[in-house]
């Protein structure tokens, strides 16, 4: 844990994206960069989250990679203790790392019930336990502002979809996750928005290109603009949800 005096050592807010290497969670990322946060920015494949490193850096901030997989615990501790360690701050907490496989409930194999488990979920739920008592004291140490959480949810975890019950599952279980940070910590300026998209024109969504064109999609500057729009709110303003649908309908 941070003391005070590491937390003044930069006066620029941080933030930590996971899923930062591409699609939304980059998007958010670019958009958190140019408004001036220093990052830690999070996902599997190293040379990806460089290359976007690389890209949010032309920006000015400060940016730090970790890579890990977030299905494993050891590595969502470790990437909250790089961040802490790096900037002695959290001002926003985004949880995009995400993965969904399409399957029916009699037919979908246990193991892709847990990977989507371990990694929309769980992760997310050990990432709060490590981060939560830094979020609050940056929130403390900054009332006008507090601090954020956003978690990527889904639409399917809103309405169901036929053949992503698990997927659909993990999601509506970490807008939960998000109104139970509400429940406990907007009270010390900690809030939490889960965003739950239609589908957004991402590598996630192309598997529905037979079906959805991708100018038919969500784009992804629409969600990193309502998440921006999340942490410029005063800590009195608490959005638990934010529901998006394609035009056309409120299905995926
Ligand atoms: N696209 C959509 O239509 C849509 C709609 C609603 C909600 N969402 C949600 O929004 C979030 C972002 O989705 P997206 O469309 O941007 O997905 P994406 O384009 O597939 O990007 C996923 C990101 O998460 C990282 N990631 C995936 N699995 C990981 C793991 N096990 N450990 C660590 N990092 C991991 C990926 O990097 P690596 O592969 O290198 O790890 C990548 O940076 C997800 O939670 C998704 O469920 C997406």
């Amino acid at each position: 844990m941070s003391t005070s005096g590491q937390l003044h050592k930069d006066q620029r807010p941080a933030a930590l994206v996971t899923g930062g290497s591409r699609g939304i969670g980059l998007g958010i990322a670019r958009a958190l960069a140019e408004a001036g946060y220093n990052l830690t920015v999070a996902a599997r494949d190293p040379e990806r989250l460089e290359k976007a490193a690389t890209d949010l850096r032309s920006t000015g901030v400060r940016v730090q990679t970790q890579a890990g997989d977030m299905a494993e615990e050891e590595d969502t501790r470790l990437l909250t203790r790089a961040h802490a360690e790096a900037y002695g701050r959290l001002d926003v907490l985004v949880i995009a790392a995400g993965v969904g496989t399409a399957g029916d409930i009699d037919s979908l194999p246990m193991r892709r019930f847990d990977k989507q488990f371990a990694v929309n979920l769980r992760s997310p739920f050990v990432l709060l336990q490590e981060t939560l008592p830094l979020l609050r004291q940056t929130a403390a140490r900054n009332p006008a502002h507090g601090a954020k959480v956003i978690g990527l949810s889904s639409i399917t975890g809103v309405y169901s979809e036929a053949g992503l019950a698990a997927y659909g599952a993990s999601k509506a279980a970490l807008r939960s996750l998000c109104h139970s940070v509400n429940a406990e910590a907007a009270k010390d300026g900690v809030s939490a928005t889960a965003i739950s998209p239609g589908y957004v024109d991402t590598d996630m969504a192309a598997w529905q290109h037979d079906r959805i064109a991708p100018e038919e999609m969500i784009r992804v500057g629409d969600i990193a603009e309502l998440a921006l729009a999340v942490t410029r709110l005063s800590p009195q303003a608490v959005v638990p949800e934010m529901v998006v649908t394609r035009s056309g309908g409120m299905s995926a």
